[in-house]
């Protein structure tokens, strides 16, 4: 018998983290007094003009960039929407080519777009990845060509944690065709590492506010200067013609008070979510047999080749039952967690990224993510680690193909 949780355990803040209290607190004035519209010229809207300026100024301090390098978006799928889209249509309108490269580990925000490129008659190289979930330098410079127009090559992988070595990637393609322009969806990797545009290379960064405990529907988009970019909502002027409509402004000022604090507070953060990580990557094999971990490989010897997972991911397959029974019955026990895997038409699909991965599809049914946050506990962590060996058990004993049950 495992005690009862003291309250509800997170573990699932790659998919949204909760709105830090002070966040909420900057961001009320804009949602109370600031309420005018910040493209009106009398004084109720000058208020809300500043609010946006300043945030403006905040993430691009952060991102080492100019205020007007950000386009402000309503979240990380219409930043992605937005980079794709806009700088395709602007490279064919420029009849500089068709060809995009992307990975097939990125989140269906790129994917799906990459898909309806590839109907209006772009061509799109997928690049495969390790059993990590690393993409290979040489096969993407191998893949850029003269008519090579955009690269999209997300920073952080949702599901396995995997840090894509972004930095070296942009060079190489760079090296090959200096006007390719590079996207990154950098959804997972605000707070969890450094997004200085100029050390990554960048032309294009996707953000989303609620994967960093700010507000959700809001995000933003960094293009970096003279990058073709046709805009993809038309109708009033705002973001410099880049993006029609009235800005979100509480939820602009909120996501760059929410992006200031987690760099403020970066060392503390990442050391605690690295910790609880480590703790989990090492303790669900220790507790539960025939379960592996995905995506960079943990090695007590090797501690220091972590450095290529996110601080606050920690995902598992597990032999012999699927993930969405143990999800549901961490939910009764208390633990909010994901599985990697999209449920579409009631039969589970193995997620795209196990597979590319290389993980059987029978192992990648039973995947589970545990993405730790701020306010994860160790004692949350360990009454995890109590209770879910006795879940797997259980549900191992139910399914027809655990060979002990064939065996009795
Ligand atoms: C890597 C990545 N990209 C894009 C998105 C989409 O962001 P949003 O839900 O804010 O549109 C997500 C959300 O989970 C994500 O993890």
């Amino acid at each position: 018998m495992t005690s009862a949780p003291p309250e509800r355990i997170y573990l699932d803040h790659a998919a949204t983290t909760p709105l830090d209290p002070r966040v909420l607190e900057a961001m009320m004035p804009y949602l109370t007094t600031a309420w005018g519209n910040p493209s009106s010229l009398y004084a109720e809207a000058q208020d809300a003009r500043r609010g946006l300026d300043s945030a403006r100024a905040t993430i691009a301090g952060i991102l080492g960039c100019r205020p007007n390098d950000l386009i402000f978006t309503a979240g990380g799928s219409e930043s992605d929407n937005l980079a794709l889209r806009g700088a395709a249509w602007a490279a064919r309108r420029a009849g500089r080519g068709d060809h995009i490269i992307t990975s097939a580990i990125e989140h269906h925000a790129v994917l799906h777009t990459t898909e309806r490129l590839e109907q209006a008659g772009y061509r799109v190289t997928y690049l495969g990845v390790d059993g990590e979930g690393f993409i290979d330098i040489s096969e993407l410079q191998d893949a850029v060509g003269d008519d090579t127009i955009l690269v999209s090559v997300m920073y952080v992988n949702n599901e396995a944690g995997t840090v894509e070595p972004l930095a070296e990637a942009v060079r190489a393609v760079k090296e090959k065709n200096r006007k390719t322009v590079f996207h990154t969806d950098a959804v997972q990797a605000a707070g969890i590492l450094d997004l200085d545009v100029d050390s990554l290379g960048v032309d294009l960064l996707s953000l989303a506010a609620h994967k960093f405990y700010g507000p959700k529907g809001v995000g933003a988009l960094y293009v970096r200067p003279r990058t073709p970019l046709f805009p993809q909502q038309l109708g009033g002027a705002q973001e410099k013609n880049r993006r029609a409509g009235t800005e979100n402004v509480a939820g602009v000022f909120g996501m760059a008070a929410s992006l200031q604090l987690a760099y403020d507070e970066f060392d503390s953060r990442t050391a605690h979510y690295r910790d609880l990580r480590d703790r989990l990557l090492f303790g669900v094999p220790e507790r539960v047999p025939n379960v592996h971990v995905t995506g960079p490989q943990p090695s007590s010897a090797h501690p220091e080749a972590l450095e290529g997972r996110a601080a606050n991911n920690a995902s598992f397959c597990f032999e012999y039952i699927e993930g969405e029974p143990i999800l549901i019955a961490l939910d009764l026990a208390g633990v909010a967690c994901s599985s990697g895997s999209a449920c579409t038409t009631g039969s589970l699909e193995p997620s795209h990224v196990l597979t590319a991965m290389g993980v059987p599809e029978d192992l990648a049914r039973g995947s589970m993510r545990l993405t730790v946050g701020a306010s994860n506990t160790r004692d949350q962590i360990e009454y995890f680690l109590e209770t879910l060996p006795g879940i797997v058990s259980r549900l191992r004993s139910l399914s027809p193909t655990w060979p002990e049950r064939t065996r009795s």
